[in-house]
């Protein structure tokens, strides 16, 4: 039976400590971790320590440095994320690329969090689509660069998040459909399994992101053969996260 894995991606929500906390709580109540069911959450790094000691939920950062320690202003390392209890890690989100981020700092960083025995989630995705089918270019570039520091033997701990950019956020231009997540799920399999080997591109599971609440959520699972789902807004408000999840297990194999 496969796994499947829900991944909360709060960003710079919610601004108020007490607000994260309740939410926090309210979301551990309503949903447990299941064999068949992962659950992280991802908030800002500021509210990690108030969630340490939960052990339902497993916990994500929305970022890391590549370096270990030293002098880089404003920056957290992966052990102070380790210590934190965090598992996983997102890496190379779209709106951190829009800050600047690019695909050797994303390199890295990936390699950084590997070596520290967590789990990197790395979003991939393309900005629009085009007839000429170019998005797969720019999709494969992504991947063959996430890849590129990564012994082969460590690709089956990553765990690749596809988010087209045109699905993100409350000004999407419109939802993704199962059938595209469906083909890019496969293409990537594809990507990983030429830079590696089919089994181990097996073992690489990919999470579909965009726009994803709990009317849509089955339907990427079922039809779009996805191994979970990053889920940015619906992960706010935990009636609906809860149901977002609860429609998943409905359609899962
Ligand atoms: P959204 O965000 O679910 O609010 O579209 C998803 C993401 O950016 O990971």
């Amino acid at each position: 039976m496969r796994e499947i894995l829900i991944v909360g991606n709060w960003k710079m929500n919610p601004i108020s400590e007490k607000v994260a906390q309740k939410t926090f709580v309210e979301i551990t109540k309503k949903i447990k971790s299941t064999k068949a069911i992962s659950i992280a959450i991802c908030p800002p790094a500021l509210y990690l320590p108030l969630f340490k000691k939960n052990k339902s939920v497993s916990l994500g950062s929305q970022n890391v440095f590549y370096e270990k320690e030293g002098a880089y202003t404003g920056e957290i390392s992966v052990q102070m994320l380790k210590d934190l209890g965090v598992k996983y890690v997102l890496v190379g989100h779209s709106e951190r690329r829009m800050l600047g981020e690019n695909n050797e700092d994303i390199s890295k960083k990936i390699s950084i969090i590997l070596k520290a025995g967590l789990f990197p989630i790395v979003c991939v995705g393309e900005k629009e689509r085009d007839e000429e089918h170019k998005y797969l270019q720019f999709v494969e570039q992504e991947i063959k660069s996430a890849c590129s520091l990564v012994s082969k033997n460590l690709i089956p701990k990553m765990i690749f998040a596809y988010e087209p950019i045109w699905a993100i956020g409350k000004d999407a231009l419109r939802q993704a459909t199962s059938e595209e997540a469906r083909e890019m799920g496969i293409f990537i399999h594809k990507v990983i399994s030429d830079i590696s080997t089919p089994n181990i591109s097996k073992s690489v599971k990919i999470l579909y992101g965009g726009s994803v609440d709990e009317k849509n959520a089955g339907e990427f699972i079922k039809n779009g053969g996805m191994d979970g789902l990053l889920v940015g807004r619906a992960s706010l408000n935990a009636n609906q996260f809860s149901k977002l999840v609860e429609s998943t297990e409905k359609n899962k194999k």
